[in-house]
This record gives structure tokens, sequence and C-alpha cells, in this order.
């Protein structure tokens, strides 16, 4: 990873871990509630979406902290979505980064409520923060649940669930990479640039650099569910086939999926020069984002 990068994230993701325990801190909420939602959100994670938050700020020379709270609450709804997506009648997954799965820690109630709670949670966040204005925390409100719900995250699961006993075409499945991971990257960048003041022309760039890094993240993802070590990635290899999941690489070989993640990789380098920002971190995101073995 690019010096420049690797700095950039050791700083704010300790920035945003403590905002995070802080957040959980001083919630008067039943105590288990709080450890079950404290333990997936301190489990690890690399932090892209709010890294994406901080970097976009940055591409504008912002404050990156300006975007603490939107950061924070992203992270919250990721998380709740990765709990839920764990689920025995999920992905019933076992190890989540690095660590066993909250329904293994908790039992299954707790996580679901601890998932729900996560996500209501992040929009009092933004609702209540005194460092946005009450046009931005509508409008960041507004994206986020838009991103996070049926016609984003929610309505990719869906469809990957429904998908699982068949053959998709490509199709689909774009639709299903590009909402249930895509949306909420997209996010980041938009949230970013919004609290940036980029203007209209500034925001259908980054909107099409977010769109392709969004569907680059998740065929990464398909490829490391292949080939990607356990021990690296901090959850179970061979999910996907287990659960008879359409993937870029079941679709199109393993090498179909690398051109794909190369093509929309260019593509997201070709929107994010037409943005006209000094945008280096947002570069090396993408490299990030086609070279990662987490
Ligand atoms: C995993 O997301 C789920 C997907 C959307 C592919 P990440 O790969 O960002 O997981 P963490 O946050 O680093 O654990
Ligand atoms: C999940 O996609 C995306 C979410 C909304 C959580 P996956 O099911 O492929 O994510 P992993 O591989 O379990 O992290
Ligand atoms: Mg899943
Ligand atoms: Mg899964
Ligand atoms: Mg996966």
């Amino acid at each position: 990873m690019a010096a420049a990068l690797s700095a950039f994230i050791h700083e704010y993701k300790e920035v945003l871990e403590k905002e995070l325990k802080e957040l959980i801190e001083e919630l008067q909420a039943p105590k288990v509630l709080k450890e079950a939602m404290d333990y997936s959100l301190q489990a690890g994670g690399k932090r892209i979406r709010p890294m994406l938050v901080f970097a976009t700020l940055a591409s504008f020379q912002k404050e990156p902290k300006i975007g603490l709270e939107a950061a924070a609450a992203l992270e919250m709804i990721h998380t709740y979505s990765l709990i839920h997506d764990d689920l025995p009648s999920m992905d019933d997954d076992d190890l989540r980064r690095g660590q066993p799965t909250n329904h293994k820690v908790f039992g299954e109630a707790a996580a679901i409520l601890a998932g729900d709670a996560l996500l209501t949670y992040a929009f009092q966040v933004i609702a209540r923060s005194n460092n946005y204005s009450s046009d931005q925390r509508v409008t960041l409100i507004e994206w986020l649940a838009k991103a996070a719900g049926p016609e984003g995250m929610v309505g990719g699961q869906m469809a990957d669930i429904e998908g699982e006993t068949k053959e998709l075409t490509l199709e689909e499945l774009e639709y299903i990479h590009k909402n249930k991971t895509g949306r909420l990257l997209a996010y980041s960048v938009m949230a970013g640039a919004m609290l940036s003041g980029a203007d209209k022309h500034q925001l259908e760039h980054f909107r099409k650099y977010a769109f392709h890094i969004g569907l680059a993240f998740q065929i990464r993802d398909d490829i490391l569910d292949i080939e990607g070590s356990e021990e690296k990635i901090g959850k179970r290899v061979g999910s996907d086939s287990a659960n008879h999941k359409s993937t870029y690489p079941s679709l199109l070989t393993m090498a179909g999926a690398k051109a794909q993640l190369t093509e929309h990789a260019d593509a997201a380098r070709a929107a994010l020069r037409q943005t006209n920002t000094d945008s280096a971190l947002l570069f090396e995101l993408i490299d990030l984002i086609v070279t990662r073995e987490q």
C-alpha cells in the first residue's frame, strides 16, 4: 500500500474507532445489547467506507474529521449488515473479522437485536449532530436510508438470497452486487463530496467513481471467497459455493472475473480524473480495492 494512504488509514482508523467506542459507551441500554453492538464494531474490519468519506473530504482540502459522524453511522450500518448476513438463516457463517460471529457469541436473538440497534442508532447519530447544517443532516439521512434500504443494500441482499437456488444472468448478478455492496460504498463517497460542497458536475463524476469501486469491491470479495486465505480475510473461504451463490467467478470464470475487476478499476480512475480534485488518496484506494487480500 502506498505510504500516504497507509499513514492516512492509520490515523483516521484510530479516530473512528474511538468515536465508535464512545458512541456505544454513552448509550442507556441493556448491558448485553451494548456488549453485542460493541463486540462486532470493535472486532476489526478494514473501515474502508469511513476511509472513503475522509479521503473524499481530503480531496477537497477539507478537514477529514468533518465526516466523522457520517462515517461512524455508515460503519454501524455496515456492521449491522454483516451481523445479519452471517445469521444461520442467511449465509450461516461462524467467522467474521477474525472472530466468532455475533450470533455464535451472543445467540441469535441478541445478534438480530444488536443489528437492529446499530441500524437505528446510526440515524440518531446523524440527526442530532451539531457539526452539520439541518439541510446537510436531511440529505445525509435520506441518502443513507436509500443506500441501506429496499432500494439499496437490503434489496440487494434479498435478491442475493433469492438467487441462491438458480443460475443468474450477469445482469441479475450486477444488480445484486451494485445494491448489496455498491450502494453503501457509493454513499461514503457521495457523503464526503456533499459535505465538501462539491458542485453538480463533480457529484456526477464522484457518483461514477463510486459505482465502479462498489462493483470492483464485491468482485474482489467473490474472488477472495475462492482464492483468499481465511487467516487474512478473517472470514470463511468457500462460503459462496457452499451456499450455491452465483458469483463473478462462477459466472465468468476466474479469469473473466479478474478482467471485469480491471475494467471497473479503469472506469473508476477515468471518472476520478474528471472530478478536478486533488484525489491521490482516492486513486490509491482503487488500487487497494483491486489488490486487497483482506
Ligand atoms: C464485507 O465488507 C462485506 C461486503 C460488502 C463484501 P468488508 O470487506 O468491507 O468487511 P470489513 O468491514 O472489512 O470486515
Ligand atoms: C454481503 O455480501 C454484503 C452485505 C450486505 C453484508 P457477502 O455475503 O458476500 O459478504 P461476506 O463475504 O459474507 O463478507
Ligand atoms: Mg451474503
Ligand atoms: Mg456473507
Ligand atoms: Mg462474500
